[in-house]
């Protein structure tokens, strides 16, 4: 039916891979690309993501943490525990959303992008309803011809003792609701495992993505990134990304950020000087602040027309 939405991070490789090239002017904010307004329809799939569409006038959003690394890069894992948050009667033309998502890619060329993607999303054209609701996803090819939500194609692999199913309606609770997710690439099978938790507690297998349904993610990861994003149609309002404030204080927040390896255990991330670095597709709307202890927040009001 649908595929969609680590786009944000195809979005960002591509702007990391033009900007590699030339000097980054760090400012006093060591984490941003200053004024990175991007066009990314070009090069994203939309077609069967929000079925009013038309893959031309969908315009994606993102506030957004990922690993300063390059395609020589080898990451086996990553973990972060998201705040949740929901949104009554966001239209059908919207998406607002938070996850972690590990991907290969080799290069700008966009079909070498591989990645597996979990976290929660409204997505009211796809799910039916206005609810949040616990989401994966993959790719082999850029969104092109492989992966899909959840488990609406073969690929990712439920296990039988699995605490929930991709899909699945979360309760948000005001924000209170806050969900870890770890994955990593097992040494003992090599295969693609995703973890749930409950605020860093209790982590329990969903189930796997097998090695075998990638090409470059089969070996390792080369990238890691982590944030929200939002979707929506040129011209029209974007809507609010995490819970609807600017970055600070009581806004969405990611937490628990950290590399995991082929034992499942994790280790933090040193980010300086350069170990992460953000990216902001409309900082007019949305934003993320520093990295501290482990933690960012992000978010803004949307209101971005194109
Ligand atoms: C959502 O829609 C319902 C039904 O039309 C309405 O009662 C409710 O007030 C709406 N909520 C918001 C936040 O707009
Ligand atoms: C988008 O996905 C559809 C459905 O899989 C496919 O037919 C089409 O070729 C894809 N377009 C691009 C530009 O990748
Ligand atoms: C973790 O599991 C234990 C035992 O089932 C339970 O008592 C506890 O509340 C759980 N912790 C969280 C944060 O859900």
């Amino acid at each position: 039916m649908t595929q969609a939405m680590c786009l944000t991070q195809v979005l960002v490789l591509l702007v990391l891979y033009s900007y590699r090239s030339t000097a980054i002017s760090w400012s006093h904010d060591a984490y941003y690309v200053n004024d990175m307004q991007i066009r990314q329809h070009s090069f994203w799939n939309h077609s069967r993501l929000l079925t009013k569409a038309n893959e031309e006038n969908i315009i994606d959003h993102y506030a957004i943490i990922s690993s300063n690394t390059d395609p020589q890069s080898i990451l086996l894992g990553g973990m972060a525990t998201l705040d949740v948050y929901g949104v009554e009667n966001l239209s059908n033309d919207k998406i607002i959303g938070s996850h972690i998502c590990v991907i290969n890619q080799q290069g700008p060329d966009l079909s070498s992008h591989n990645a597996v993607v979990a976290g929660w999303m409204v997505n009211p054209s796809y799910f039916g309803d206005s609810r949040t609701h616990f989401f994966t996803q993959w790719t082999a090819d850029g969104y092109h011809s492989t992966g899909c939500y959840d488990t609406a194609c073969a690929g990712f692999v439920l296990v039988k003792s699995a605490p929930i199913n991709p899909g699945a309606i979360l309760d948000p609770i005001d924000g209170k609701l806050k969900i870890t997710l770890k994955i990593f690439k097992n040494k003992d099978d090599g295969n693609w495992w995703l973890h749930i938790g409950r605020d860093n507690h209790n982590l329990t297998a969903v189930g796997y993505w097998p090695k075998s349904i990638f090409n470059n993610l089969q070996y390792n990861a080369n990238y890691i990134q982590w944030g929200g994003h939002t979707a929506s149609i040129l011209d029209n309002a974007s809507p609010p990304m995490g819970n609807g404030h600017w970055p600070k204080q009581h806004a969405a927040s990611v937490r628990d950020v950290r590399y995991v390896d082929a034992s499942g255990t994790s280790y933090g991330i040193d980010p300086w000087p350069l170990g992460l670095r953000a990216y902001v597709s409309h900082k007019k709307c949305y934003d993320v602040s520093y990295f501290l202890n482990e933690m960012f927040y992000y978010g803004g009001p949307g209101g971005c027309t194109k």
